[in-house]
């Protein structure tokens, strides 16, 4: 048995348990509505497309690994709030103003499908759902929900990813040195990690030092999660369009795929070493993180065995 699944359940079946209950509240929180209603529908398909749903995971995850007590649809509340948040991210970047992709998770984009005003309102509707959500969640007490609230509200505002994602679209043609890289990739991508383990930490009333090492984390996992997507640009089986990055100075254009894939794994090694701070009791996330790279990654060898 692997450190952090429970006795005698293999580890990717109970990752299967909770992206199937990921999904069903995230169905509960957008049901089918009239046809006519089209911004709804454009909200709904977006999010039940078949996602990876690694944000809400690794929320349900730290929950455990943080001894998180409260209820669980006040997690699920929290975790589906960040996975809106994100979807409403990626109709933004496939609109044609930015990435202009036409598939998305295995399905045409959001603005193919229904139209570029239609793909903005639905992002827009999306923001505001996984807020309202988390300022009206069940039984956690009112002051941290204003703080996670916040946490959500400064990694996504205009000094986060908007800022990030700007910096992307704006400079991704320019020769960017490998820290200017980092600096957007840090935050497109691994400020709403770090944003949504820290919601998970509020919940779970976690230390100020717990946090701070989640926080170190979630940077070092960012980077790993932005690396691996873009060493996956020409994939096949992403559900996206392919060679999007060509052209673009992203970690794996400027250095190569090789020098990429090492920085990768010095990113998931200082990972690991600062979880095995933020949780020396338990090792549900870490356990993820493994399986999750060593299954993207052919040749990885993971830090901690999986037996
Ligand atoms: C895509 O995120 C955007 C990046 C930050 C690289 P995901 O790879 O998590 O996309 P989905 O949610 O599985 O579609
Ligand atoms: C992540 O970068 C974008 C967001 C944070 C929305 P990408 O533009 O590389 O993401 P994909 O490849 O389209 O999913
Ligand atoms: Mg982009
Ligand atoms: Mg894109
Ligand atoms: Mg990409």
């Amino acid at each position: 048995m692997v450190s952090g699944s429970k006795a005698g359940t293999s580890p990717h079946r109970e990752i299967e348990v909770m992206r199937q209950s990921i999904d069903d509240h995230l169905a509960g929180l957008l049901p089918e509505t009239d046809s006519q209603d089209i911004v709804s529908l454009a909200m709904r398909e977006g999010v039940m497309a078949p996602g990876k749903r690694i944000r809400p995971l690794l929320m349900l995850l730290a929950a455990r690994d943080l001894r998180y007590q409260g209820s669980m649809p006040t997690l699920l509340d929290l975790a589906c709030a960040v996975e809106l948040t994100h979807t409403a991210s990626l109709m933004l970047d496939d609109m044609p103003c930015m990435d202009n992709a036409e598939q998305r998770r295995g399905q045409p984009t959001t603005h193919k499908k229904f139209g570029e005003s239609v793909a903005i309102l639905a992002s827009v509707g999306l923001l505001s759902k996984a807020f309202g959500l988390i300022a009206a969640t069940g039984d956690l007490p009112g002051e941290r929900r204003a703080q996670a609230v916040n946490e959500l509200s400064t990694a996504v505002g205009v000094q986060g990813l908007v800022l990030g994602q700007f910096r992307d679209l704006n400079d991704a043609a320019l020769d960017r040195t490998p820290d200017a890289i980092l600096s957007t990739n840090h935050l497109k991508t691994g400020i709403l990690f770090s944003a949504m383990l820290q919601i998970v930490a509020i919940a779970s009333a976690s230390s100020s030092s717990t946090r701070e090492t989640l926080h170190a984390f979630a940077l070092d996992f960012g980077q790993a999660f932005q690396l691996l997507d873009d060493l996956r640009d020409d994939h096949p089986e992403t559900g996206k369009d392919r060679n999007k990055d060509a052209g673009k100075s992203t970690l794996v254009n400027r250095l190569g795929a090789d020098a990429a894939r090492q920085k990768l794994r010095e990113h998931i090694d200082s990972a690991d070493k600062h979880l095995t701070f933020a949780c020396p009791q338990g090792g549900a996330i870490r356990q993820f993180m493994h399986l999750w790279f060593g299954h993207h990654l052919a040749d990885w060898s993971p830090v901690m065995k999986i037996a």
